[in-house]
């Protein structure tokens, strides 16, 4: 058990320092062709379709849960992508929405 969790513990470690670079170009795909017509190229949102800008500083948590289960507080509704995007793609897409917020 012990010698699985550091397997465990070593390909996620590896798999970290590996998706930045992933995460760059995926992610700013997968915004560009999914997300951008709502929350726009620098993620500001639009006033006019009531998107609100993204939260400064919330953790990535807060806005993988968001995009996986959708949000439904507002006027408009945010899409839920849980089945549309693989988990990894999502980790991705957030990660370069995090680059957007200054
Ligand atoms: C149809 C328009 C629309 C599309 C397309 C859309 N969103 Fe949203 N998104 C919204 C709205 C509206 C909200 C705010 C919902 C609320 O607060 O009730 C939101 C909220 C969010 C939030 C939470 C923001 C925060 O600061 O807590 C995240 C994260 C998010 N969207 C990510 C994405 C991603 C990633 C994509 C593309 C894969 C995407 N959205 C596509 C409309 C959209």
């Amino acid at each position: 058990m012990k010698v699985n969790l550091a397997i465990v513990a070593v390909s996620l470690l590896s798999a970290s320092m590996v998706t930045p670079v992933i995460a760059q170009t995926s992610g700013a795909a997968i915004y560009k062709s999914k997300c951008q017509m709502c929350h726009l190229a620098d993620g500001s949102g639009n006033k006019g379709m009531k998107v609100p800008a993204f939260s400064a500083g919330a953790p990535d948590a807060k806005l993988i849960a968001a995009t996986k289960n959708g949000v439904s507080s507002g006027a408009v509704k945010m899409p839920a992508y849980a089945g549309k995007l693989t988990d990894a793609e999502i980790d991705a897409v957030v990660a370069y929405i995090q680059t957007l917020k200054k």
